[in-house]
Parts: C-alpha cells; structure tokens; sequence
C-alpha cells in the first residue's frame, strides 16, 4: 500500500501543525481585534447550493458523491454559500452589523501547481447587513492588518481593488449591455494576469465586443487610473459615481494609514459569480505567488438563495499561498509558539514520586511541563530537553531535594542556580509564554 496521502493534500507532522497553528492563532486574534465573532458550519452540504451560486469553474471541482440517503453532496470547496446559507435562516434575528470569521478546511480538485492544492484552510471574514462603503474599508484593513500581523509590509504586498459595478457602467457605455456577453467579458478580463492579452482579445471579441471598443477597454484596463476613466467616460453618471465611490473608498484608507497598501486595479474581477461591487485580492509585490487573498461584495448572494435579503462581502485567504511567502521572507518564528517551557531532570530513580507531584502541581499553575517516562542517563534527558526546545530544566538531584531545593538551568544560556521548591513557581514567572 502506498503510505503517501492523495495528491494534493498533506500530512500535518508536529512542524507543519505548528505552523498552522502559528497562522490560526494570528488570524484570530486579528479577527477578534477588529470585532469579528467566530462561527462554523459542516464540512459536506448539499452540490446544489453551489450550483446555484459559486459558479462553473468552482463546481467543475467538486468533491461530490451521492450520499446513502441518495443526495447529492459535496465536502465544501468555499465558505460563502455555507455562510449565506446559515444567514438566511437566522440573519434576521442577529444584531447588525453581523461581523463573523472562520478558519474552515476546504476541497477542491484543482490542476495542481505553485500555490494550489486539493484541501486548504482559508481564513474567512465578512460583514453582513452594512451597505456602507466603510463595511469595504474596514474589511480591506482587516485583510492588510492580517497580513501585517505575521512581519509583511507594503513592501510585500499590496491589495489590488476593482469594482464590478464600475467595469459594468463601463461596459454599458461601451453599449454591451446584455448579461451574458457581460459575463463573458468578465471572464475574459478575470484572466487577463494569466493568459496573453491577444488570447484575452480574441475572447473580448467573440463574446460581441467591436475590434475598437475591444482595444479601447484593454487600453483602460491597463492604465490603472481612476481619473482617467472618469474623463474618458464623462458622460455617463454611473461611471462618474462609481469612481466617486472609489475615490472614497481610497481615501478612508488613507485616513487609517493603509493607504499604501492598496491600489486601483481594474482587471481584478474574481472567479466566482456572486461579487457584485468592489472586489479585491492582495499579491505579493514581486508577481511571483499566486493571490494570497481574495474577496468582494456579494449584495444579491442572500436573497437569491432564498434568505433574508442582505447587503454583503467578505474575504478568503488560504493558509498555502501565505505559508509560501512567509518562508521566501522568512518570517517563521524560529521557535514554535505553544512549545514546551519546562523539562524535568531525574537524577536519580528513587526521587520518580517527587517529580510526578512537582510536574503535576507546575502544569496545573499552566506551565508545560514534560520529563521522560522512562529511566534514562541524565544526559539523555538534557538531550531530550534540548530536542523539545524547553526554556529550561529543572534537575532533581538528591542532595538538593534534603534540602527542599531543586536545580533551574536555563537552556539557552546554560546558566544554573539552586532554588527552593517553595520559590520554584516565582523564579519561573519570567519564562516566555
Ligand atoms: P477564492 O479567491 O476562491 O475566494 O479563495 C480565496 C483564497 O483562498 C485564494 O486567494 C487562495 O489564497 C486560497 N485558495 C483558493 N483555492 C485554493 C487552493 N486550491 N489551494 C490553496 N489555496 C487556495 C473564495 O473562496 C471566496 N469564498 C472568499 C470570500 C469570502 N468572498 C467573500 N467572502
């Protein structure tokens, strides 16, 4: 039997389960600095739930299999519609805004590559019942604040934001305004980063566009300029106040400081059909990762399901592309955090019955405390001490226990002094958490 796990999923041995943990930990705290209550849901819903709403390309790789019972289910590939689903039975009732975050496991049969995997944890955020443009800022600071929290500066990364009401006024003045050729230049634009633009030309002109307002809009989308659309579409009101709203939308940034961190990017549409305002996804500067992040405004996701109608948006961000960028920076902490604090020396056999009472009462004051099952030479049990990363030993030796005292080595300076078992709890006080 192959011992290996399925292509595209991993195995979490201790290192890669700490880092995990490492990045789970950040995301809360994260979330819950900026006011976000935790929430889950299953990990197996029903297929149509995506069919209904995620669109082609998410529900082409599903993990789906009909169930005993005869349903069609699938291991969930995103938490959106899990999310808006569980909104729509009980957002009435909930206080507004509703503001929640989740670190689910998610599945997608994906072409492997750099950056994508067949399972992944994403950290999820949204914003439910705020129509306001501040519910965008706030949740853009959260993302970039996210980042920060793990040593990555503007430097590293930056938020590219669009806005698909904008590409549709757009799009109107352009006279397309029918909405299958518009989803079929959303598309094509979506691709715009990784295929070549005649490819994406070709597309543009086959789903309706002229030749002329082809060109005309890749010349746009490439400037990357708000006033410029806004001059070149001066015409058109719609166009003008979704640059307004923009324009806004960057400006509160910069009221937070997070100016820096965001930029206007009109070939960001996002993959997944339900976004229908700003929408954004954050890049590593240097262009080599795939999207770290990605998400939007989602007004209309509620409603057509069959909820509550609620203005909504929200953010993924997966647990791969942010490990990569993490070890090209290398921004790992160099010792896991949660790790062992204290390791429990034995001089000799006899003094066993002291230690597992010494252990025991320093684990219930919460330190981690670990020693060796067995009998082992005292140079074993520093070697073991030192594998484990302990801060420090403490040596139960003979003489010293007569006289009510144990040895404190710290492991790192290698330092040594006698303390007294009645102050051992103080002189550990000081040990990092
Ligand atoms: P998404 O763009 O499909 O959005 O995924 C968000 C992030 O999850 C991506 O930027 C990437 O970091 C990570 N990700 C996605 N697929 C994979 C994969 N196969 N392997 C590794 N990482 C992956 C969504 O899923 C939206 N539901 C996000 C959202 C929340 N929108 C509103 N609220």
């Amino acid at each position: 039997m192959d011992l290996a796990p399925l292509p595209g999923f991993r195995d979490f041995f201790p290192d890669r389960a700490a880092r995990r943990e490492y990045l789970f930990a950040r995301w809360r705290e994260t979330a819950r600095r900026f006011g976000f209550e935790p929430y889950d849901g299953p990990p197996l819903e029903s297929v149509e739930l995506y069919r209904r709403k995620s669109g082609e390309e998410i529900v082409g790789q599903l993990y789906a299999f009909t169930d005993k019972g005869g349903r069609e289910v699938a291991l969930r590939p995103e938490m959106t519609p899990t999310l808006a689903r569980m909104i729509g039975t009980q957002g009435a009732s909930q206080p507004k805004p509703i503001k929640w975050f989740s670190m689910p496991q998610l599945f997608r049969y994906e072409r492997q590559q750099r950056g994508r995997l067949r399972e992944h944890f994403q950290f999820n955020c949204d914003i439910l019942g705020e129509a306001s443009i501040e519910a965008d800022v706030e949740l853009v600071a959260l993302l970039v604040e996210t980042l920060a929290s793990f040593g990555l500066t503007a430097r590293d990364f930056s938020v590219k934001v669009s806005d698909r009401l904008l590409l549709v006024a757009v799009l109107e003045a352009l006279g397309i305004a029918d909405g299958a050729a518009r989803a079929q230049v959303f598309a094509a634009v979506d691709k715009l980063s990784r295929e070549p633009r005649e490819k994406v030309r070709e597309k543009l002109v086959a789903s309706g566009l002229a030749a002329r307002t082809t060109d005309d809009l890749l010349e746009l989308l490439a400037a990357h300029d708000l006033s410029r659309l806004a001059s070149r579409f001066e015409t058109a009101p719609q166009v003008a106040e979704r640059v307004l709203t923009l324009q806004r939308f960057f400006g509160l940034l910069e009221c937070m400081g997070l100016g820096g961190f965001a930029e206007f990017d009109p070939t960001i549409v996002r993959g997944l059909d339900y976004y229908t305002g700003i929408v954004f996804e954050a890049f590593d500067r240097e262009g080599k990762l795939r999207a770290i992040s990605g998400g939007g405004r989602y007004d209309d996701l509620l409603e057509n399901l069959g909820g509550t109608p609620l203005p909504a948006l929200g953010f993924g961000m997966g647990d791969v592309v942010l490990g990569e960028m993490l070890t090209e920076r290398n921004l790992w902490p160099a010792k896991p955090e949660g790790g062992l604090q204290i390791y429990l020396v034995l001089v000799e056999e006899a003094l066993r019955p002291k230690m597992l009472a010494l252990g025991h009462t320093l684990r219930r004051a919460g330190f981690r405390v670990d020693y060796s099952l067995a009998t082992l030479a005292v140079g074993k049990q520093f070697r073991a001490a030192a594998q484990r990363h302990a801060a420090v030993a403490i040596v139960l030796g003979p003489e010293e226990w007569l006289r009510g005292a144990v040895k404190l080595k710290d492991l790192a300076s290698r330092e040594e002094r006698e303390v007294s078992v009645a102050e051992l709890e103080k002189a550990l006080a000081s040990l990092p958490s």
